[in-house]
């Protein structure tokens, strides 16, 4: 896009984390923004913060899981600011899955799915028709993640391959806008920064679930970024924490490129070259990731 200033961005996931961050960053670029959370305490208290600085933000409760609710999340932004301009598919979770992937409850894909997959889906069909008929530049952007958008963490199967299937539809999407010449261009995220290290979100705590995708086997709630970062200090590797502002630096740079591939320049550049290569000569898949 050449011109963010005055346009309007949905963020889904956008009460805390990655989200909360590309909406000041883009706010930064004079857009107004409609930050949209399942969580609805985060999100009040987020775009109350987010008023006091002069940010031009609405804050709009909906559930990415439920196609009529991401509909009525752009007819409420369409209603408060006229247009949509940018929608970021970005809300996640993490399941709270673990053990063997055979041992996985077959709820635990269905809550991955639900929010990961159905999530951009949803927001791919909630807003993309109304895009295209708008007929100007306009914008989406998917979260992926590295885990599974480049190859996989072994033990986080349902996050990883979720991941995977955002790259597929983020692809598909952009050939089929490509083929239309819809004037919508697609983006595929995977947050990083310039500064390597952990991204402190909200991610690192299994989310609450809710009716119909109960677990049966407890999960444990507990944020496991601090223990992370704990043993591997421990281990002698300490981890640096990458201000969410650098994600969102990339997404903005990306908006004004018409970027794709929303990934930090040199970043997973060995994963993807060692992955292309086994599979081109047919070796055993090590180019897992952690
Ligand atoms: N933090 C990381 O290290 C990292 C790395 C790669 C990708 N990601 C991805 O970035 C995105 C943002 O995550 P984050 O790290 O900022 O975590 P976060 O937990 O801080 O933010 C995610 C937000 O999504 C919301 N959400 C969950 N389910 C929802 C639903 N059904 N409908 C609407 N909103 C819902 C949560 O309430 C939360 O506010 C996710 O897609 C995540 O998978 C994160």
């Amino acid at each position: 896009m050449k011109d963010l200033d005055g346009k309007v961005a949905v963020i889904t996931g956008g009460a805390g984390g990655i989200g909360r961050a590309m909406g000041i960053r883009m706010a930064e670029e004079g857009m107004r923004i409609c930050l949209s959370d399942l969580d609805e305490a985060r999100l009040a208290a987020t775009v109350a913060e987010l008023r006091e600085t002069g940010m031009d933000v609405i804050g709009v409760a909906a559930d990415v899981s439920e196609l009529s609710s991401v509909e009525a999340l752009r007819d409420a932004t369409i209603s408060h600011f006229g247009v949509v301009d940018v929608v970021c598919n970005n809300a996640g979770v993490a399941s709270g899955a673990h053990g063997r992937l055979w041992e996985h409850e077959i709820n635990d894909w269905r809550f991955a799915f639900s929010v990961h997959v159905y999530g951009v889906i949803n927001g791919i069909n909630a807003f993309v028709p109304y895009l295209i008929d708008r007929g100007v530049e306009t914008h989406v952007v998917n979260t992926s993640s590295n885990n599974g958008g480049f190859a996989p963490i072994a033990m986080s199967p349902t996050y990883a391959t979720c991941k995977a299937a955002v790259v597929t539809i983020s692809e598909c999407l952009w050939g089929q806008l490509h083929e239309i010449d819809a004037k919508v261009g697609v983006s595929v995220l995977f947050p990083t920064g310039r500064t390597k290290g952990v991204l402190d979100t909200g991610i690192w705590a299994a989310a609450e679930r809710p009716p119909g995708y109960e677990a049966a086997a407890p999960i444990d709630h507990t944020n496991k970024m601090a223990g992370w970062i704990a043993s591997m200090e421990a281990a002698g590797t300490p981890v640096a924490v990458t201000p969410l502002s650098e994600v969102a630096d990339q997404v903005v740079d990306g908006l004004y490129a018409n970027r794709f591939w929303m990934v930090e320049e040199g970043r997973f550049e060995e994963s993807v070259k060692q992955r292309a290569d086994i599979m081109l000569r047919r070796a055993d898949p090590l180019y897992q990731l952690g």
